[in-house]
């Protein structure tokens, strides 16, 4: 036994108990979750080996988990077995058609248990993710112009430089010409729509071809580059994208198109942490409460949601935003035209203007990203 993770879905405190501490005993780690919902917010921050649903739980049951992560290609491969105090055959039958690999009826004989899920691990291909995966971060905004492609350009170059070494890749998933090619002073030849038209795949040498290097350390890539381009990749595309992009980078920061379009709730589902960038305007505050509102209905658990105002223009007072919002912000920006300059440079400020003003802001806010994910990883690791 090589100390595989199992996570433990089962709104049952006594059930999760029981199994928990007898797989525990078996050499087994395992991590509890006490319903659908919590138990996929664990499993996208971090794939266990095995899945043990019950079928019946609040909020979103052990059907709807599973198909959940069918369709997700990060989490499509995981073993599912199903427990269920239902087992007559139609039961049994749609926890099959849901993507159950084995369904166990209550009350479970632990030991029979026990023989199937090491059945079920020491069948398993060779996990193809054993790769270390870096961190996937989506820079979201509900209204244009707010400053979100400036944020997630600042934050990459402090966690590659500042706060770092790390390898960082800035993913600039808008349509064409909308900023962070631009602010980092970078020409993009080719785009991630076209490489993946001619290598399905992403191999190593079709992503090198569409990386660009900053001088900061941050890498490049861009979904699209010219009107006229095939529209927004598809969901199988994007998540080649991300999938190759995790295995090369610490971080991933996906500058988002705008709203919540079919791609961003994909890119969404597979983050380890999104981002929305506000400013104070009532405009962008509204648009921003309506959008963590479909955050939540995905659903994404509110630890993995993080709010940033920036206050690039005149607005409302801070107090009223948070009242809107619901939500203490991670950072606030203000205002500096020194941003407009350093753009035009081709240059994040945060390395440029160490230790100025909003500079020291901008750090701030990828520091509280950055501890925000390792609180995760560690709550994530914890048995
Ligand atoms: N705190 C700030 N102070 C002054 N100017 C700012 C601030 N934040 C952003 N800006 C400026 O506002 C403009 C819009 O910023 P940015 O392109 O980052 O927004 P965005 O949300 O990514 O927009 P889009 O919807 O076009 O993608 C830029 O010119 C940028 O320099
Ligand atoms: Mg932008």
């Amino acid at each position: 036994l090589g100390g595989e993770t199992i996570l433990i879905a089962d709104d049952e405190y006594s059930v999760r108990e029981m199994i928990g501490t007898y797989l525990r005993d078996a050499g087994y780690r395992t991590v509890m979750a006490h319903d659908g919902a919590d138990a996929l917010a664990a499993i996208t921050l971090r794939p266990p080996d095995l899945l043990l649903a019950d079928v019946n739980m609040p909020v979103m049951n052990g059907l709807q988990l599973a198909m959940e992560l069918r369709s997700t290609g990060r989490t499509a491969a995981i073993p599912i077995m199903m427990l269920s105090a239902l087992g007559q055959p139609r039961e049994v039958l749609s926890g099959y058609s849901a993507g159950a690999d084995e369904y166990v009826t209550k009350p479970v004989e632990l030991e029979v248990l026990l023989a199937k899920i090491d059945s079920l691990l020491s069948r398993r291909p060779a996990r193809p993710d054993a790769a270390p995966s870096g961190r996937l971060i989506a820079f979201l905004h509900a209204k244009g112009g707010v400053g979100t492609t400036t944020l997630a350009v600042n934050v990459g170059a402090a966690l590659a430089g500042s706060l770092g070494p790390a390898r960082v890749c800035l993913l600039d998933l808008n349509p064409p010409f909308c900023g962070a090619a631009a602010y980092l002073g970078l020409t993009p030849a080719i785009s991630l729509t076209e490489a993946l038209a001619a290598d399905g795949q992403l191999g190593g040498e079709t992503l090198d071809g569409v990386l660009l290097a900053h001088g900061t350390g941050i890498r490049l890539a861009v979904g699209r580059r010219q009107e006229g381009e095939p529209p927004a990749p598809d969901p199988a595309a994007i998540r080649v994208v991300l999938e190759r992009l995790r295995e090369r980078f610490d971080y991933v920061l996906a500058d988002a198109e705008i709203g919540l379009p079919a791609e961003v709730a994909d890119v969404v589902r597979a983050a380890d942490l999104v981002c929305v960038v506000t400013s104070a305007a009532r405009a962008s505050v509204d648009a921003t409460r309506e959008l963590l509102h479909r955050l939540d209905a995905i659903p994404l658990a509110v630890e993995r949601q993080v709010v940033v105002i920036d206050r690039l223009a005149a607005g409302l007072e801070l107090g009223q935003v948070i009242q809107m919002l619901q939500r203490e912000p991670a950072a606030i920006v203000t205002h500096s035209d020194l941003l407009a300059v350093a753009a035009d440079n081709g240059e994040p400020l945060v390395a440029t203007y160490r230790g100025h003003g909003v500079a020291v802001e901008l750090e701030q806010l990828a520091v509280s990203l950055k501890h925000t994910l390792e609180m995760q990883a560690g709550i994530a690791s914890r048995s």
